[in-house]
């Protein structure tokens, strides 16, 4: 099993610390997105966390279902309204089966990233292929990795400065990987926390995508489909089960 990033301190403060992923102004958009894929069907999250996304969706009228590696986050779930209904399996998203068929499965806010080997990204896809019906669909939402960003030579990047939050990713560019380091002032004392990350590229995952018997429907680089380009830090792919050559036995 994967090394659980998010346990009890982590989980107590997820919400407030991510605030700004909360916002209506950001869950909306994907829920209107993820509500219109899933259609009459259910929908599975990997990395379901403390519900920010399967919360509004099953609000919607979807049948969510979720797997989580985090006792702590899920029972965060389970504490808000709705969320006992949600059935989630503790375990690793690219290993672990839940009951049912889906039309849609999705992994948002760069938690494919957590998975830090290739084997297990691809394994990640062929589980997510394993529990959708013919024609559904497997979403992803993560960042493009930031290369561009980093001059030759360096590995450090700040993400985030603050006067009381600091972030830096560091780079290893020959392994594919990078390490945030999170600080955090709370009153005298620095908070320190860093999680590894393996980052992956658009074609990459389409590689993988074609590996688990999926073909790209749809990229954009926002949920209210704005137009995916060169200049895109980010990207919402859509694969879909078709079927033919390449599904998994
Ligand atoms: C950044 S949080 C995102 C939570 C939620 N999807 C959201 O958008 O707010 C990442 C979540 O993925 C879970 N996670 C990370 N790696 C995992 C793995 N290999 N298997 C299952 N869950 C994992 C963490 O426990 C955490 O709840």
């Amino acid at each position: 099993m994967p090394e659980d990033f998010f346990g009890e301190q982590v989980a107590a403060r997820y919400d407030e610390l991510s605030d700004e992923m909360f916002a209506p102004s950001v869950v909306d958009p994907a829920v209107d997105f993820l509500a219109g894929l899933a259609g009459e069907g259910d929908a599975l999250e990997l990395g379901i966390g403390t519900g920010r996304i399967a919360l509004p969706l099953a609000q919607r009228g979807v049948r969510v279902k979720g797997i989580d590696l985090s006792e702590a986050m899920v029972e965060r779930l389970r504490s808000k309204p709705g969320g006992a209904e949600i059935d989630v399996e503790i375990g690793d998203f690219a290993t672990t089966t839940v009951a049912g068929s889906f039309t849609l499965a999705y992994l948002v806010f760069n938690t494919i990233n957590n998975l830090t080997t290739q084997d297990a990204q691809v394994a990640c896809f062929e589980n997510a292929a394993a529990h959708l019906e013919q024609g559904g669909c497997f979403v992803i939402e993560v960042g493009v990795p930031g290369l561009q960003r980093l001059p030759p030579g360096e590995t450090v990047r700040p993400f985030r400065v603050t006067p009381t939050r600091l972030g830096f990713d560091e780079y290893d560019i020959a392994a594919q990987g990078l390490i945030s380091h999170h600080f955090r002032v709370v009153g005298d004392r620095l908070e320190a926390r860093s999680i590894p990350f393996r980052y992956v590229w658009p074609a990459e995952l389409d590689l993988m995508a074609r590996i688990a018997g999926l073909t790209l429907r749809e990229r954009w680089s926002g949920w209210k489909r704005e137009p995916f380009t060169s200049e895109s830090t980010k990207h919402i792919s859509v694969w879909e089960k078709s079927g033919e050559a390449g599904t998994v036995a």
